[in-house]
C-alpha cells in the first residue's frame, strides 16, 4: 500500500467510528431489525462511503450473517452483534460491535471478554507476534474470563474490494508460527457461554457473486447485470436487490443460485445454541507500525 492508499484506508476508519457511535444511538430493543439495517446504510452514503458488506445484525447464537429482508418483523433484543464494512475507493475498514438489550445486562461479561481479548491483541501485535501466538492471546484471555473463543470463527487479511484475503488471524493457537507481514487486517474476537464452535444455519440473505455466465430469464439477466456493476466480488443483500426491483426478483435470484452463479452465506449458529459476543476492529501493518484505523 502507497500513502494514498493509507490515507483512504484511514478515512474509512474515521468513518467507521462515527457509524459505531450512531449505531449505539439508534439501536435499542424492539426496534425493527429492517429499520435498523436502512439507517445503518443511509448513513454509510450520508459520510460519502460506501457499504463494503451488507450490514450484519446477528442475535444471540447466531453469531454472523444475517441480514433482515424488506418487511422482516424480526426486532432487536438480546445479545445483537451489529459488523459493519465501510469502503472508500474499496479500502475497507471493519468493524462489529456488540450490544446487550436485555433488561438484566445478562451478557454484560461475555461483551467485556471479546473487547478485552481485542484490545490486548492489538497491543500485542505491535511487538510483531506468530499468527499462533495472537490467536493464543485472544483464546486464553476469553478462557480467563470462564467463556469459549469461538474456534471456527476469525480475523483475516483484507484487499482492495476484497474482504476475505486469505490469511487468517484465529481466535486460539493454531500453532501458524508465520508473522503478519504488512497490509490490512481485520482482528476479531468470539466468545460463547457455548461450546465454541459455528454451523451453517437458515438463510443469512447475503450473497456473493462467483461466476458470470449467460442466464435465460429476463429477470436474472436484469439482476446479474445490476450486481455486476454494482457490487463485482463484494457481497451484497437481498434486501439491496428488492430495493431495486422489488419482491418478484426472488425468482431471478433463485435462478442464479440454481445456475451457481451466486452463492448464497447462510446464517454462523452457534453449535450448543448459547449466546455469542464478538468485537472487531481494522489495522494497517506498514514500515514497522501497527495503526489501528476503526479505533481513536
Ligand atoms: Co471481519
Amino acid at each position: 500500500m502507497n500513502k494514498s492508499d493509507v490515507d483512504k484506508c484511514i478515512e474509512a476508519g474515521k468513518i467507521s467510528q462515527r457509524l459505531r457511535e450512531y449505531i449505539k444511538e439508534i439501536v435499542e430493543p424492539g426496534r425493527l431489525l429492517d429499520e435498523i439495517a436502512d439507517l445503518i446504510s443511509d448513513k454509510i452514503e450520508e459520510l460519502g462511503a460506501r457499504a463494503a458488506f451488507p450490514v450484519s445484525l446477528a442475535i444471540d447464537d447466531v453469531a454472523a450473517h444475517f441480514s433482515p429482508n424488506i418487511g422482516d418483523d424480526r426486532k432487536a433484543e438480546g445479545l445483537l452483534k451489529v459488523d459493519f464494512g465501510i469502503a472508500i475507493d474499496g479500502f475497507i475498514a471493519d468493524s462489529a460491535i456488540s450490544i446487550d438489550l436485555t433488561e438484566d445486562n445478562r451478557h454484560k461479561e461475555l461483551i467485556e471478554s471479546v473487547e478485552l481479548a481485542l484490545d490486548k491483541a492489538l497491543s500485542f501485535i505491535k511487538e510483531d507476534p506468530t499468527i499462533g501466538e495472537i490467536g493464543d492471546l485472544i483464546g486464553s484471555t476469553i478462557e480467563s474470563k470462564g467463556f469459549s473463543p469461538v474456534v471456527n470463527l476469525s480475523g483475516h487479511s483484507i484487499d482492495r474490494h476484497q474482504i476475505h484475503a486469505g490469511i487468517t488471524i484465529p481466535n486460539y493457537n493454531n500453532g501458524n508460527s508465520n508473522k503478519l507481514g504488512e497490509g490490512l487486517y481485520a482482528v476479531e474476537p468470539f466468545a460463547t457461554t457455548g461450546e465454541g464452535r459455528v454451523y451453517n444455519g437458515g438463510p443469512g440473505n447475503v450473497y456473493e457473486l462467483i461466476e458470470e455466465k449467460s442466464v435465460r430469464s429476463p429477470i436474472a439477466r436484469k439482476v446479474l447485470s445490476f450486481i455486476v456493476e454494482k457490487y463485482k466480488t463484494l457481497p451484497f443483500a437481498l434486501r439491496d436487490v428488492e430495493k431495486e426491483f422489488g419482491g418478484m426478483v426472488r425468482l431471478g435470484m433463485r435462478e442464479l443460485e440454481q445456475q451457481g452463479i451466486i452463492q448464497h452465506h447462510l446464517q454462523l449458529v452457534e453449535k450448543s445454541h448459547k449466546p455469542v459476543a464478538q468485537a472487531e476492529h481494522t489495522f494497517i501493518k506498514k514500515d514497522g507500525e501497527v495503526v489501528v484505523s476503526t479505533k481513536d
